[in-house]
């Protein structure tokens, strides 16, 4: 079978280069030419585990190519999957569709020129709005006759970091298809799956619209509640990561996602969830609880440098703070909506000095948090510092040898809102240490009035 991916990002690129690896002769196609070469060099543009590899076997292997060129790529292909952006639209939190709807436009042009007895499925893998897929259809209507395509949802449950193994193991695999022959053409794209024994579910095309933003909406809801529930602990003495434990221990609850925190960020839930609310707005449905789901995240990753200001005593003004990590997650790259982004301007602002490290993240940090004194490994990041600040849970962060950093520190305290590190080793190794839904232990410094 032929394919082709228009968008190489992070979904786009892993997609393709799965596909390759289940033997399918996939294009990768995207706009951005830079991004093109660097993969024709066999240069990844993000960071990925094992997507190197993955790509270098299958380009090798004559499977797997990438191009600027959209028509040539999609001439006589069985599917081609959109896999491009879909931002939050400003103001109104909407998904932004225009780079959908502009490689949509695209591939009805380029479909038009093939050959006239051609079929090509095309497949929205982007995460978009209910009904995404009938103005596709549309679009493709416009340029292209109707016999020569249909339109189908694929949408991608993939978490970056697990990207591969997430594609190639899937809980599921969604499929909105409304005729038998696109049906046809999925089935035997994901058969490597099939033969797995992944559930497939077939759908109508609105239905694997939703299924993807009530996924991401659910999970982002039950990370937020052991959120609030955290806060509770600190406010009654409890243990949120023994709270955790024993609710998640219960099957009809489960114990994924359940890890109190400085609050959800990364590409996709805050603008999936921001998408649901405003469908659920434009369809007078009442969808209260993801709205409010929105609005306590955003308070929270504020309040995270209140809890760290407080900490300190009341006052960063002066003082350097070592921080460890940036990106909204361990094993990526990728910044975007990254909690580090709300919470360090606002230590800056409080007159601190920030000094900062991340395995992965600081080339894009670099350009979204400029006022931050960017350091080569952890260590280094604790020179001079007077607080040490976990904000994303890399491994290589959770067996940092304790006594040189309070050797390092000035103070020495560790705030970690992430949870790595168990109170009792803190305080045997004589740090004071602060973290999330747990009592502090506050060493020489006492007790504070409010963390
Ligand atoms: N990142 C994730 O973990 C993840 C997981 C599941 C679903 N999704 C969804 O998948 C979609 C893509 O997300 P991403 O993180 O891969 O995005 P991304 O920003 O990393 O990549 C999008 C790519 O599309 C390219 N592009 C834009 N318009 C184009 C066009 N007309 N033709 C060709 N290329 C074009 C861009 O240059 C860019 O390289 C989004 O809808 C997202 O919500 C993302």
């Amino acid at each position: 079978m032929r394919i082709a991916v228009i968008g190489t990002g992070y979904v786009g690129l892993v997609s393709g280069a799965c596909f390759s690896e289940f033997g399918v002769s996939v294009t990768c196609v995207d706009t951005d030419r830079a991004k093109i070469a660097r993969l024709q060099r066999g240069e990844m543009p993000i960071y990925e585990p094992g997507l190197d590899e993955l790509v270098a076997a299958n380009t090798n292997a004559g499977r797997l190519s990438f191009t600027s060129e959209l028509a040539p790529a999609i001439e006589g292909a069985d599917a081609v999957f959109i896999a491009v952006g879909t931002p939050s639209r400003r103001g109104d939190g909407h998904a932004d569709l225009s780079y959908v709807f502009a490689a949509a436009e695209e591939v009805g042009r380029a479909l038009a020129e093939t050959r006239a007895d051609g079929y090509t499925v095309v497949v929205t893998k982007s995460t978009v709005p209910v009904g995404t897929g009938r103005e596709v259809a549309s679009i493709l209507r416009r340029v292209c006759r109707r016999e020569r395509f249909d339109v189908a949802s694929n949408p991608e449950f993939l978490r970056e970091g697990s990207a591969i193994e997430d594609f190639m193991h899937p809980d599921r695999v969604v499929i909105g298809a409304e005729s038998d022959r696109a049906q046809t053409v999925m089935r035997q794209l994901y058969r490597p799956l099939y033969l797995i024994e992944t559930p497939m579910m077939f759908t109508d095309i609105e239905t694997a619209e939703l299924i993807k933003y009530a996924a991401n909406a659910f999970l982002a809801t039950k990370i937020t509640f052991i959120n609030e529930i955290a806060d509770l602990c600190e406010k009654v003495g409890a243990d949120v990561q023994d709270v955790a434990k024993g609710i998640g221990l219960d099957g009809r609850i489960g114990r994924k996602f359940l890890h109190a925190g400085p609050g959800f960020g990364g590409s996709c839930f805050p603008k999936d969830c921001r998408a649901l609310v405003r469908t659920a707005r434009e369809a007078r449905a009442n969808l209260s609880i993801v709205e409010r789901v929105v609005q306590v995240n955003d308070a929270r990753k504020a309040r995270m440098a209140e809890k760290i200001i407080a900490a300190c005593g009341g006052s960063v003004a002066g003082k350097t703070i070592a921080v460890l990590g940036l990106t909204f997650k361990p094993n990526t790259d990728d910044m975007r909506d990254a909690p580090s982004l709300e919470i360090l301007p606002r230590l800056t602002a409080a007159g601190a000095t920030v000094r900062a490290f991340d395995p992965e993240g600081m080339g894009e940090a670099e350009k979204l948090l400029p006022e931050i004194v960017y350091c080569g490994e952890a260590y280094e990041t604790m020179k001079s510092a007077d607080v040490l600040v976990l904000l994303t849970e890399w491994n290589e962060f959770r067996a940092l040898d304790l006594a040189r950093i309070g050797q390092l520190l000035a103070e020495p305290l560790v705030i970690d809102l992430r949870n790595i590190y168990q109170p009792a080793e803190m305080a045997a190794a004589g740090l004071s240490y602060v973290s999330i839904g747990r009592p502090p232990y506050l060493g020489r410094a006492g007790a504070p009035a409010s963390i």
